[in-house]
């Protein structure tokens, strides 16, 4: 078996997958709680919780798949993009636990876990990965469009600024929503009506270079402008909070389809047959409706991560360590906030 750790933001999550793919076990401590008073993620306390709870989930785990010390053979760990702080717990912990069994760690790039993730299943194997496709990752600290051949991922393009879910988060928490804003946006939402003569959004473009990229800065600051023009507010109207969720929700999507319209109008000679959509975005239920629909119209295969999936799990990381198998020597493997 594989073990997965993951520890690069708020999630502690340990996980264990056969060689085939199939995730025998996936626990998730989430920290949401600790950080929630604070509207954001705390680095230091990320650190601490996932030191405090990252052993204990590797000892339930090898419990819960009713496996030994023995059945693990190789070790994947998240070695950035993330908080460094909490990265280094994660890596560290790897490391001890890689010397003590005698196996081997794979260092994964956390993007590279949310790429391939589309393809775990419920039950048994993992959908085996086709030889192209394409990956949009939309998160809490991505947005970004990759063509993926085997082990070979190619960036498209990327944000310019924010990063969709960073602006679900902020806007959410101007109108006074918990942390993480996405869901809740999502669940406000679903009783409004999108009206974007009324909330104006646009999306926009850079025609000038002909530029891919997105940018959510612009719709940041132009949905906390309406909100605070039509006073929109969790304890303000609640037909007008909704309405307000749904529009702004509806932009961040327009702007997603927009881009991915143009990467696939891009791409030269054959297309991917297979579009797959990750990240704790990819969570939200009008987003993955619209994909279906996109798919659909033009005959190709939409792949959409399970919900638990979707936010950050170790079950993820040690997926792509699986289709990575470049495990090495674990004094070789270091911890980056951010990877080129
Ligand atoms: O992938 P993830 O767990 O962490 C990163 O690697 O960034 O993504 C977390 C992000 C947060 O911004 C959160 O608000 C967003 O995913 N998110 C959602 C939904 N569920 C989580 N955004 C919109 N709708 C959702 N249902
Ligand atoms: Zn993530």
């Amino acid at each position: 078996m594989i073990l997965g750790i993951e520890t690069s933001c708020d999630e502690t999550s340990v996980a264990l997958l056969d060689r085939d793919g199939s995730v025998k076990v996936n626990l998730i401590a989430s920290q949401i709680e600790r950080h929630q008073p604070f509207g954001g993620v705390v680095p230091e306390i990320a650190s601490r919780e996932h030191l405090q709870h990252l052993f204990p989930l590797v000892e339930r785990a090898l419990v819960d798949a009713s496996a030994q010390w023995s059945d693990v053979d190789s070790i994947a760990v998240t070695s950035g993009p993330g908080l460094i702080g909490a990265l280094l717990v994660g890596v560290a912990g790897a490391q001890g636990l890689a010397y003590g069994l005698g196996v081997p760690i794979v260092p994964v790039n956390h993007l590279e876990g949310h790429i391939y993730s589309p393809y775990l299943s419920k039950e048994g194997a993992a959908v085996p990965l086709p030889e192209r496709f394409l990956s949009l990752v939309i998160s809490g600290g991505h947005s970004a469009i990759y063509d993926v051949r085997g082990a070979d991922v190619v960036q498209i393009n990327r944000t310019r600024d924010d990063a969709i879910g960073e602006t679900f988060d902020k806007v959410a928490k101007f109108i006074g929503l918990p942390y993480p804003g996405g869901p809740q946006v999502e669940k406000h939402g679903r009783a409004g009506n999108a009206d974007r003569k009324r909330f104006p959004l646009p999306v926009p473009q850079f025609s000038k270079e002909q530029s891919l990229d997105f940018s959510y800065s612009g719709i940041k600051a132009g949905a906390i402008r309406l909100a605070r023009e039509h006073h929109i507010h969790i304890d303000g109207d609640a037909q007008a909070l909704a309405d307000f969720c749904a529009t702004f929700q509806d932009a961040l999507a327009a702007q997603l389809f927009d881009r991915l319209d143009q990467v696939w109008a891009r791409l030269e000679g054959t297309k991917p047959g297979e579009v797959a959509m990750a990240g704790g975005v990819a969570a939200n239920g009008v987003i993955r409706e619209r994909m279906q629909a996109w798919g659909e119209q033009r005959g190709v295969i939409v792949r959409l991560p399970e919900k638990r999936y979707c936010t950050d799990n170790a079950a993820m990381i040690a997926f792509a360590g699986l289709q990575k198998g470049n495990a090495g020597d674990p004094r070789r493997v270091v911890a980056r906030s951010r990877v080129g």
